[in-house]
């Protein structure tokens, strides 16, 4: 499945959507499982950031595979908070009083499932056991249409939520219907009124391309009602899971047909004076929230909190024991639910990434964004320069995927078109094949 050869460069467009490194299906049991402490000790942490999963959602879309349950019962809520509240109170502990906050999401699923006194509770972990200054620092909070309601977008202004992301994928009824998604597009637009009077300064909107029934046409009205609304960002995700109604269209026809409403997106947004952030995110200039002044995702740590949230060190990337793919959610956070103190301290299953994973993970994150990989930086971080680590990153310059300017190596339009496939093609072997025996399972 993941080609080490160039012909991943050749092929779909649309291999692996890369938002970290390693994959999580390289994720094993740690055994002897290392304490928080241990890992964190010889981390800086200035500059954290930190991420809560509320995995509980009012609906399942039938293309969305995020680690998420629908309709939990209210006592599972209820003990899942109580679950994150001991497991605050433990990687507090291990982080030391020297650990500081410099950036916040909260995502899922849908964090604003949670009602808002359930809410409020979630606040106060965040800030009273983790210690984050959410006035102060970009505080991100995913939701949706139907729970985007006035008394819980109350409560993320309360505490200094200032973006907010919502699920849309289409201003078109059937199109979202047709990929098993209950909404109704003025549902949607009563949501977007909703945050607008709540003063949240970013709102963004995702769209998705590629569904069932799409036509230029029908991807422009989207395009052009999300930008009626002045969103701050768009982000613009392909179809990754083939819907039951597109099964007789050939692959290459489907890629074709993802690549051409990517453009036309891309341009639109472009046009109307958005800025490319990368493969999905676009930005408007001066709206978007403010990344932090402190953290860079490619060099500080990540701290995560819930079921299958992830953390990184620079040497190990953990989360709490979980399975991948969305059967047995429930009986996964009913796991996370029963975990002792003592599990909470310990990080149980995850990837230790050796010195070439850590130069891959630096080199693809960095390359797949608009900033590009700056030679210098690497070289101050590693002590090696990038083209000599990574040979096959000329390969990119050749074939008209990257550009190198000065210290920068940045993507093409047409490499950036193809982020979904450059990304695994820079993964490690030894990352490849832990992916691979997992897909076997
Ligand atoms: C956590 S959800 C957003 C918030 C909220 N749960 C909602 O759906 O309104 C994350 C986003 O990932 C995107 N997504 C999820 N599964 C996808 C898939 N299989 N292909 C493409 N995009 C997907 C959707 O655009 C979705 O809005
Ligand atoms: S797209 Fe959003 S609402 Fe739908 S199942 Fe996924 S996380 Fe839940």
């Amino acid at each position: 499945m993941h080609d080490t050869s160039d012909s991943l460069l050749d092929g779909t467009p649309y291999a692996t959507y890369v938002y970290s490194y390693p994959h999580k299906t390289a994720y094993r049991t740690l055994d002897p499982a290392p304490s928080l402490r241990a890992l964190w000790a010889k981390e800086r942490l200035d500059a954290l950031f930190l991420y809560l999963h509320v995995p509980f959602c009012e609906m399942r879309c039938g293309f969305c595979n995020l680690f998420t349950t629908v309709h939990p019962g209210q006592d599972i809520v209820e003990d899942y908070l109580g679950a994150l509240e001991r497991q605050a109170v433990q990687v507090r502990g291990a982080l030391g009083d020297e650990a500081r906050f410099a950036q916040l999401a909260v995502g899922g699923g849908t964090p604003t499932y949670l009602d808002p006194g359930q809410l409020q509770r979630l606040f106060a972990i965040i800030k009273g056991t983790m210690g984050a200054a959410t006035a102060h620092i970009p505080v991100s909070v995913e939701t949706s249409p139907q729970t985007a309601t006035a008394d819980r977008l109350a409560v993320l202004q309360e505490h200094g939520v200032d973006r907010v992301s919502i699920g849309v994928q289409s201003f078109l009824d059937d199109e979202v219907n047709a990929i098993n998604r209950r909404q109704q597009v003025r549902e949607v637009e009563a949501a977007l009124g909703r945050i607008r009077a709540a003063r949240i300064s970013t709102l963004n909107l995702d769209l998705m391309y590629g569904l069932p029934g799409q036509s230029a046409q029908s991807w422009q009205r989207s395009l052009e009602i999300a930008m009626g609304w002045d969103a701050e960002e768009i982000y613009l995700y392909p179809l990754y899971v083939r819907p039951l109604t597109r099964m007789g269209v050939s692959d290459a026809q489907w890629d074709d047909e993802r690549l051409a409403l990517y453009r036309q997106g891309r341009d639109v947004l472009l046009e109307a004076g958005y800025r490319q952030v990368s493969m999905r995110m676009f930005q408007k200039p001066g709206g978007g929230q403010e990344a932090s002044a402190l953290y860079r995702c490619q060099e500080d740590g990540m701290v995560g909190l819930g079921c299958g949230a992830r953390s990184y060190t620079r040497q190990v990337h953990y989360s709490s024991a979980y399975a991948v793919g969305p059967k047995h959610v429930k009986g996964i956070i009913r796991s996370f639910i029963a975990q002792s103190d003592e599990d909470f301290a310990r990080a149980q299953y995850g990837v230790m990434l050796d010195r070439e994973d850590q130069l891959r993970r630096y080199t693809i994150l960095s390359l797949l964004s608009e900033q590009g990989l700056n030679r210098a930086h690497y070289t101050e971080r590693f002590g090696t320069d990038p083209l000599a680590d990574l040979p096959r990153l000329a390969h990119l310059q050749e074939r008209g995927l990257a550009t190198l300017d000065g210290q920068v190596l940045s993507l093409t339009a047409k490499g950036m078109e193809r982020s979904d496939a450059i990304g695994p093609w820079l993964f490690s072997t030894r990352v490849q094949a832990l992916m691979e025996a997992y897909d076997a399972q």
